[in-house]
Protein backbone atom coordinates (compact mmCIF):
# COMPACT_ATOMS: atom_id res chain seq x y z
CA UNK A 1 0.00 0.00 0.00
CA UNK A 2 1.55 3.28 -0.79
CA UNK A 3 2.13 5.82 1.89
CA UNK A 4 -0.14 9.18 2.11
CA UNK A 5 1.28 12.11 0.55
CA UNK A 6 2.85 14.90 2.78
CA UNK A 7 0.30 18.28 3.74
CA UNK A 8 0.99 21.10 1.32
CA UNK A 9 2.44 23.65 2.63
CA UNK A 10 3.33 25.56 -0.51
CA UNK A 11 1.18 24.62 -4.02
CA UNK A 12 2.59 24.01 -7.23
CA UNK A 13 0.95 26.78 -8.55
CA UNK A 14 2.19 29.07 -5.69
CA UNK A 15 5.73 28.36 -6.44
CA UNK A 16 4.99 28.14 -10.37
CA UNK A 17 3.63 31.69 -9.81
CA UNK A 18 6.75 32.92 -7.14
CA UNK A 19 9.37 31.45 -9.37
CA UNK A 20 7.88 33.64 -12.32
CA UNK A 21 8.01 36.53 -10.52
CA UNK A 22 11.65 35.89 -9.74
CA UNK A 23 12.84 35.15 -12.73
CA UNK A 24 11.14 38.56 -13.70
CA UNK A 25 12.69 40.21 -10.71
CA UNK A 26 16.47 38.74 -11.61
CA UNK A 27 15.99 39.49 -15.46
CA UNK A 28 15.53 43.26 -15.05
CA UNK A 29 18.60 43.72 -12.62
CA UNK A 30 20.90 42.27 -14.86
CA UNK A 31 19.30 43.42 -18.18
CA UNK A 32 22.16 45.70 -18.80
CA UNK A 33 25.20 43.17 -18.62
CA UNK A 34 26.40 40.07 -20.18
CA UNK A 35 24.31 37.65 -18.78
CA UNK A 36 24.37 35.55 -15.40
CA UNK A 37 25.96 32.26 -14.22
CA UNK A 38 23.84 30.51 -12.41
CA UNK A 39 25.05 27.72 -9.99
CA UNK A 40 22.86 25.37 -8.58
CA UNK A 41 23.81 23.78 -5.35
CA UNK A 42 23.14 19.57 -5.55
CA UNK A 43 21.06 18.29 -5.01
CA UNK A 44 18.15 20.06 -3.61
CA UNK A 45 18.46 22.72 -5.94
CA UNK A 46 18.25 20.86 -9.40
CA UNK A 47 14.61 21.44 -10.02
CA UNK A 48 14.02 24.95 -8.61
CA UNK A 49 17.10 26.01 -10.66
CA UNK A 50 15.52 23.98 -13.83
CA UNK A 51 12.39 25.80 -13.54
CA UNK A 52 13.95 29.28 -12.62
CA UNK A 53 16.62 29.24 -15.60
CA UNK A 54 13.98 28.74 -18.22
CA UNK A 55 11.81 31.91 -17.39
CA UNK A 56 14.74 33.55 -17.41
CA UNK A 57 15.14 36.51 -20.14
CA UNK A 58 18.86 37.23 -20.10
CA UNK A 59 21.60 34.82 -20.96
CA UNK A 60 22.71 32.68 -18.48
CA UNK A 61 24.99 29.52 -18.40
CA UNK A 62 24.59 26.63 -15.75
CA UNK A 63 27.15 25.26 -13.33
CA UNK A 64 26.48 23.08 -10.22
CA UNK A 65 28.06 22.49 -6.97
CA UNK A 66 28.13 20.06 -4.36
CA UNK A 67 28.78 20.36 -0.54
CA UNK A 68 28.14 18.27 2.43
CA UNK A 69 28.51 18.78 5.96
CA UNK A 70 30.82 17.63 7.97
CA UNK A 71 28.80 14.82 10.87
CA UNK A 72 32.04 14.37 12.35
CA UNK A 73 32.05 14.93 16.11
CA UNK A 74 35.89 16.06 15.98
CA UNK A 75 34.63 19.35 13.64
CA UNK A 76 32.85 22.35 14.84
CA UNK A 77 28.98 21.80 14.21
CA UNK A 78 28.67 24.08 10.66
CA UNK A 79 31.38 23.70 8.57
CA UNK A 80 30.96 22.50 5.55
CA UNK A 81 32.96 20.56 2.85
CA UNK A 82 33.09 20.73 -0.63
CA UNK A 83 32.33 18.11 -2.48
CA UNK A 84 32.13 19.20 -6.48
CA UNK A 85 33.65 22.20 -7.36
CA UNK A 86 32.12 24.74 -10.68
CA UNK A 87 33.37 22.88 -13.81
CA UNK A 88 33.64 26.61 -15.78
CA UNK A 89 35.86 29.73 -15.60
CA UNK A 90 33.52 32.00 -13.41
CA UNK A 91 36.10 35.09 -13.64
CA UNK A 92 34.99 38.48 -14.32
CA UNK A 93 30.92 36.90 -14.65
CA UNK A 94 28.00 38.15 -12.34
CA UNK A 95 27.50 34.67 -10.25
CA UNK A 96 23.63 33.90 -8.97
CA UNK A 97 24.05 30.98 -6.19
CA UNK A 98 20.61 29.07 -6.58
CA UNK A 99 19.62 27.46 -3.24
CA UNK A 100 16.69 25.19 -2.48
CA UNK A 101 16.49 26.68 1.36
CA UNK A 102 19.00 28.18 3.58
CA UNK A 103 18.49 27.15 7.29
CA UNK A 104 21.85 27.77 9.52
CA UNK A 105 22.58 29.99 6.59
CA UNK A 106 26.61 27.86 7.30
CA UNK A 107 25.88 26.35 3.49
CA UNK A 108 25.64 29.86 1.47
CA UNK A 109 28.15 31.62 4.01
CA UNK A 110 30.76 28.88 3.21
CA UNK A 111 29.72 28.95 -0.29
CA UNK A 112 29.84 32.89 -0.93
CA UNK A 113 33.10 32.69 0.11
CA UNK A 114 34.50 30.06 -1.90
CA UNK A 115 33.42 31.10 -4.83
CA UNK A 116 34.92 34.49 -4.28
CA UNK A 117 38.33 33.50 -4.48
CA UNK A 118 37.40 32.44 -8.42
CA UNK A 119 37.65 35.97 -9.00
CA UNK A 120 33.80 36.67 -10.02
CA UNK A 121 32.66 40.28 -10.99
CA UNK A 122 29.26 39.88 -8.60
CA UNK A 123 27.99 37.28 -6.10
CA UNK A 124 23.97 37.32 -5.48
CA UNK A 125 22.06 35.03 -4.22
CA UNK A 126 18.89 33.22 -4.81
CA UNK A 127 16.88 30.93 -2.48
CA UNK A 128 13.34 29.01 -2.83
CA UNK A 129 12.73 29.35 0.76
CA UNK A 130 14.39 30.48 3.97
CA UNK A 131 13.66 29.20 7.72
CA UNK A 132 14.99 32.60 9.21
CA UNK A 133 14.30 31.04 12.78
CA UNK A 134 16.89 28.46 12.56
CA UNK A 135 19.54 31.20 11.52
CA UNK A 136 22.66 30.57 12.84
CA UNK A 137 25.41 32.95 10.66
CA UNK A 138 24.16 36.02 8.24
CA UNK A 139 23.97 35.21 5.43
CA UNK A 140 21.93 38.03 2.57
CA UNK A 141 19.31 36.03 0.68
CA UNK A 142 18.78 38.53 -2.35
CA UNK A 143 16.03 37.01 -4.10
CA UNK A 144 13.62 34.80 -2.14
CA UNK A 145 10.98 32.76 -3.02
CA UNK A 146 9.41 32.49 0.88
CA UNK A 147 9.86 32.31 3.98
CA UNK A 148 8.84 29.55 6.16
CA UNK A 149 8.75 28.28 9.85
CA UNK A 150 10.78 25.95 11.84
CA UNK A 151 9.00 23.12 9.59
CA UNK A 152 10.74 19.75 7.77
CA UNK A 153 9.66 20.66 4.16
CA UNK A 154 10.18 18.06 1.59
CA UNK A 155 9.30 18.08 -2.19
CA UNK A 156 10.47 20.28 -5.45
CA UNK A 157 14.30 19.14 -4.56
CA UNK A 158 14.07 18.46 -1.13
CA UNK A 159 14.21 15.30 0.54
CA UNK A 160 13.84 13.61 3.79
CA UNK A 161 16.53 10.96 3.30
CA UNK A 162 16.33 10.91 -0.24
CA UNK A 163 12.44 10.66 -0.09
CA UNK A 164 10.03 12.87 -1.75
CA UNK A 165 12.41 15.21 -3.84
CA UNK A 166 9.94 14.81 -6.54
CA UNK A 167 6.91 16.00 -4.89
CA UNK A 168 5.98 18.63 -7.14
CA UNK A 169 4.86 20.84 -3.87
CA UNK A 170 6.76 21.90 -0.91
CA UNK A 171 5.21 19.25 2.08
CA UNK A 172 5.59 19.03 5.27
CA UNK A 173 6.43 16.08 7.11
CA UNK A 174 6.94 14.92 10.77
CA UNK A 175 10.51 13.11 10.58
CA UNK A 176 9.42 11.61 13.59
CA UNK A 177 7.00 9.65 11.95
C1 LIG B 1 20.26 21.50 2.25
C2 LIG B 1 20.03 22.65 1.27
C3 LIG B 1 21.18 23.55 1.52
C4 LIG B 1 21.53 23.31 2.97
C5 LIG B 1 21.03 24.44 3.80
O1 LIG B 1 21.09 20.57 1.65
O2 LIG B 1 19.98 22.20 -0.05
O3 LIG B 1 22.27 23.27 0.67
O4 LIG B 1 20.89 22.10 3.37
O5 LIG B 1 21.31 24.24 5.15
P1 LIG B 1 22.13 25.28 6.03
O6 LIG B 1 21.58 26.65 5.75
O7 LIG B 1 21.83 24.81 7.44
O8 LIG B 1 23.58 25.16 5.69
P2 LIG B 1 21.24 19.06 2.20
O9 LIG B 1 22.41 19.00 3.14
O10 LIG B 1 19.92 18.61 2.72
O11 LIG B 1 21.65 18.26 0.91
P3 LIG B 1 20.82 17.98 -0.43
O12 LIG B 1 20.54 19.33 -1.07
O13 LIG B 1 21.74 17.15 -1.25
O14 LIG B 1 19.54 17.28 -0.05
Amino acid sequence: MSEPSPPVLISESAIDARVRELAREISDDYSNGDGIVLIGVLKGAFIFLADLSRRLTIPRTIEFIAVSSYEDSDVSSGAVRLVMDVRGNIEGRDVLIVEDIVDTGHTLSYLIGMLESHGPASIRTCALLHKAERAEVEVNIDYLGFGIGDEWVVGYGLDFVEKDRTLPYIGVIDPND
